[in-house]
């Protein structure tokens, strides 16, 4: 019987960004602590992480970043006077969503030369196993959250992962893109792929989401990988070198919800009617108000 894959234990959440687009809001908070509904950007995307069976989470940070550590951790006096005042829905919240001890690690990118160093900061805390990576700002929402089900197809087939999805073609300079065997099919084996190519030189339409599952040998990659699109070091390019170099497969993954790209203001605000929208506590009055501002 072929050996099954490693298991997928650890994620890696990029979350050093300056988050200049999000300004002043993000002067003295870091963008992944803005509220999508009542959950900070980087809550969901842990939500998401967590619900595919992840067991440790991993944050690149940068300075100004320590509320997400904050965040992350028990709040004791909180959680006290939420006891005392008899709010046992906000306290089983805040339970519920806290990681156990030891769940959460902690490094920092000292200088922003891209994501693909981003995520090599990660590596002596990853070692040597596969691991799965999501860039917070991405809220990929769906009934089956986007993670679960590339480990459902990584435990299948092993190998690398990327989450992919359709962009119109002008826009295909703004993600990695990858080209594919079979363009119809659910997953499919990735052939090639490049950061931020004009539509020209695009291999297809479609582009990487921020959902991957990469085998440590992209540590050794990165390690070596000379600054690409952007002047910045890219983890797609590290990526094209397990695939060429290594010879080792990647599945791109067809996510078919929608995607939120919560570091753009328009983004983030329909990020914010979406997961409304979702929500039973809030759905009915909030089509109700959003009726009456179309209206208008
Ligand atoms: C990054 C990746 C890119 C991917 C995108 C998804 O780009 O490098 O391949 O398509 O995230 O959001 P960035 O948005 O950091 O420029």
């Amino acid at each position: 019987m072929p050996k099954s894959p490693a298991r997928i234990r650890k994620a890696v959440f990029p979350v050093a960004g300056l988050g200049t687009r999000f300004l002043p809001a993000t002067k003295a908070m870091p963008k992944e602590m803005l509220t999508v509904v009542d959950r900070p950007v980087i809550q969901h995307v842990v939500d998401e992480a967590r619900a595919a069976g992840i067991e440790h989470f991993v944050f690149v940070t940068g300075r100004n970043k320590g509320v997400i550590e904050d965040h992350f951790d028990i709040q004791f006096e909180l959680e006290r006077t939420l006891a005392e005042r008899g709010k046992e829905k906000e306290l089983s919240t805040l339970q519920r969503d806290l990681p156990s001890a030891g769940q959460t690690s902690f490094t920092r990118q000292q200088s922003a030369l891209g994501l693909g160093h981003a995520v090599w900061c990660a590596r002596e805390i990853v070692g040597d196993e596969p691991f799965a990576l999501l860039l917070p700002d991405m809220l990929h929402f769906s009934a089956e959250p986007c993670l679960s089900k590339m480990i459902k197809a990584y435990n299948e087939v092993g190998g690398n992962h990327s989450a992919v999805s359709p962009v119109p073609e002008d826009q295909t300079h703004n993600y990695g893109i990858v080209g594919v065997e079979d363009p119809k099919s659910d997953v499919s084996k990735i052939t090639t792929m490049v950061e931020k190519p004009k539509p020209a030189d695009a291999p297809s339409n479609l582009h990487i989401t921020g959902r991957y599952i990469l085998q440590p040998e992209i540590f050794e990659l990165l390690e070596k990988q000379k600054p690409g699109a952007g002047n910045e070091i890219q983890i797609t390019d590290a990526m094209l070198g397990l695939l060429e170099r290594e010879h080792q497969d990647f599945y791109a993954v067809r996510f078919e919800g929608e995607i939120y790209d919560c570091g753009s203001k328009l983004g983030f605000l329909m990020a914010n009617v979406a997961y409304g929208l979702s929500r039973e506590d809030l759905s009915a009055p909030f089509r109700a108000e959003l009726n009456r501002a179309l209206s208008k």
